[in-house]
């Protein structure tokens, strides 16, 4: 079964905790939080102050997707807020190491999101200590943008190496997934599905729930 993440950027954000009661009480298990800062991505989201406000009303998964130029530098931030897990962008990090090191260092779980033009594998030194790969399958910073299929065979490389190391990151695949393309992600061994306009733009997000979850 795979873990749906619903991505709040396309929730109506007049209504956030609604909606954010809405996948949860639909069983999602994750919530994913976009973090843009309008340099790293073209595009502005949220930050820390709204993370922390939806904490004191949701009990999911916080996962935290940081698409910004300096994530060292909001770590202890989105911590305080009440982060689950926090995912940095490769070709943002100097040196990853550190990054994850001090996002363990406060009990969260870590994850490296990788852009579509990226090789999964310079994570090779780093899958070991990974809780999470991100592959992303856009272009990160907005939503509702088509699907890349060619990323599916980064999942399964993943995934071939993950069994073949014994290694226990999950994998996860954000960008484009739909009803269409989510069935192909799950069979290349993505394990968690972020979706954002397949669910909240859903007239009927509880059912939208329900199908992602039940792949
Ligand atoms: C894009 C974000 C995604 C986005 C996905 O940069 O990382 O999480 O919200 O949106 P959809 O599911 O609409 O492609
Ligand atoms: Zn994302």
């Amino acid at each position: 079964m795979a873990i749906l993440a619903p991505s709040l950027l396309a929730a109506d954000y007049s209504r956030l905790g609604e909606m954010v009661g809405a996948v949860e009480a639909a069983g999602a298990q994750w919530l994913h939080l976009d973090v843009m800062d309008g340099h790293f991505v073209p595009n502005i989201s949220f930050g820390p102050g709204l993370v922390a406000d939806l904490r004191r009303v949701s009990g999911l998964f916080f996962d935290v997707h940081l698409m910004i130029s300096e994530p060292m530098a909001y770590i202890d931030a989105f911590a305080a807020a009440g982060a689950d897990l926090i995912s940095f962008h490769w070709e943002a990090a100097g040196e990853p190491g550190p990054v994850l090191d001090k996002i363990h260092g406060l009990g969260l779980k870590a994850g490296i999101s990788i852009k579509p033009g990226t090789d999964w594998r310079c994570l090779e030194p780093y899958l070991r200590k990974l809780d999470l790969v991100l592959v992303m399958s856009v272009e990160p910073g907005f939503g509702g943008q088509s699907f890349m299929e060619p990323m599916l065979e980064k999942v399964a490389g993943l995934k071939r190496k993950k069994a073949a190391a014994g290694h226990s990151y999950h994998i996860q695949i954000d960008g484009g997934i739909n009803r269409e393309t989510a069935p192909k992600a799950a069979a290349a061994g993505a394990e968690v599905l972020v979706a954002g306009t397949a669910v909240f733009g859903d007239a009927d997000i509880a059912a939208a729930v329900q199908y992602f979850t039940g792949l």
